[in-house]
């Protein structure tokens, strides 16, 4: 089994010159998923150095404890606390989230949903659902619940707050959200193929099962933010909902799928040199949690925005694909039946 493949060396074209275009984020605390690697570390060395007081939300592993030792090595005098969190498991977000608004008595600034893992075997978590759409939505849905007083808190005290979701080119790949992927059927839910092109049927491009997963899990990301906006607008809240995609960024995440056997590493070295660095695909996140002039209901890209693999970030609005009413509510309530709670805005 293939197991890892030579990242191409590139060069950060555009990331000193945004990261400058923040201003100081000292007094705001900003919690990031998935910091060990990839943007989700990148984004969290800059709010740092920025000031703010950054919550790691990483689950237990050699990795969280290196990529912490890490940041405390490389950002003297930052504020950084480590606290677990698995997403494949419904208890151990709960468990962090009271961690974290015990932490956040003065309120949580920025929620950034950023963790995610790609096209991995047809596999359920523990709590029975698919490990993609837990991982990369169902656990955020409830992360986002659980931490919602204190982010208001945030919003009443200092003006805003922001609740920040990741996605990716690959929310064009599902047609529409399907109601099975957000069910306890993890494990059967289409199996293990790993060709991203596995059928062209008539000029439609047919990806397979571990791909159509994902793309179900990056189109949710996108629908979840649009329902948050929606809501939020409708009370006229100063809680902003907002969303970025990397467009194609050489982290771990290639890294791990080709692991688990979903990519091969010839391919996967090619593909990657028409990318961009992890520092240039993290912008799109970065100024979602922290470019004054952004507004709730942005979405950040990188090129022309919605399908480009790199370029500077612009801001586009969110797309009809999942901004229409049967996404959002297919969204809305089977993400609240999975979770086994309503969740009230
Ligand atoms: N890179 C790209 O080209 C690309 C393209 C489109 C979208 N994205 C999106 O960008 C986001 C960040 O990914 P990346 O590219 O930076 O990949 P990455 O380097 O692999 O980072 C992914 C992060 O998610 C964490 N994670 C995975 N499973 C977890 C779990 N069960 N509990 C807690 N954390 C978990 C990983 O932590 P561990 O160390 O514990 O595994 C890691 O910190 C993802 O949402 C991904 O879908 C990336």
């Amino acid at each position: 089994m293939e197991n890892s493949y030579k990242k191409p060396d590139l060069k950060s074209l555009y990331f000193d010159q945004e990261v400058e275009k923040i201003p100081s984020l000292e007094g705001k605390t900003i919690a990031i998923t998935g910091t060990t690697s990839g943007t989700g570390f990148i984004a969290a060395k800059t709010v740092a150095e920025k000031g703010a007081k950054t919550l790691l939300l990483n689950r237990k592993s050699d990795r969280s404890k290196e990529s912490y030792d890490l940041l405390m090595d490389t950002c003297s005098g930052a504020d950084f606390v480590n606290v677990e969190c698995d997403l494949q498991s419904f208890s151990s977000v709960k468990k962090a989230s009271g961690i974290i608004n015990h932490l956040c008595e003065d309120g949580l600034d920025v929620l950034c949903n950023n963790a995610g893992v790609m096209a991995l075997k047809d596999q359920p978590t523990m709590d029975g659902f698919d490990i993609q759409m837990q991982t990369n939505h169902l656990s955020h849905f409830l992360l986002t619940k659980e931490l919602f007083l204190s982010l208001k808190k945030a919003e009443e005290k200092r003006s805003e707050a922001r609740i920040v979701n990741h996605s990716s080119i690959s929310r064009f790949g599902a047609k529409k959200l399907e109601a099975k992927y957000f069910e306890k059927r993890g494990g059967s839910l289409g199996g293990n193929g790993s060709n991203i092109l596995n059928k062209i049927l008539l000029g439609m491009i047919l990806i397979n099962a571990r791909w159509y997963r994902y793309s179900q899990t990056k189109l949710a990301n996108a629908a979840f933010t649009a329902c948050l906006h929606e809501k939020l607008q409708a009370k006229n809240s100063n809680i902003k909902a907002l969303i970025a995609h990397p467009g194609l960024a050489i982290t771990d995440l290639q890294s791990t799928t080709i692991k688990d056997g979903g990519m091969g590493s010839f391919m996967t070295g090619k593909m990657m040199g028409g990318g961009q660095t992890m520092e240039d695909g993290a912008i799109g996140i970065i100024k979602c949690i922290a470019d004054p002039d952004a507004m709730s209901g942005d979405f950040y890209g990188p090129g022309s925005g919605k399908m480009d693999m790199k370029g500077p970030v612009v801001k586009f609005d969110l797309e009809e694909l999942y901004d229409n009413r049967e996404t959002k509510d297919l969204l809305w309530n089977k993400s609240c039946e999975a979770i086994g709670q309503d969740f009230l805005i």
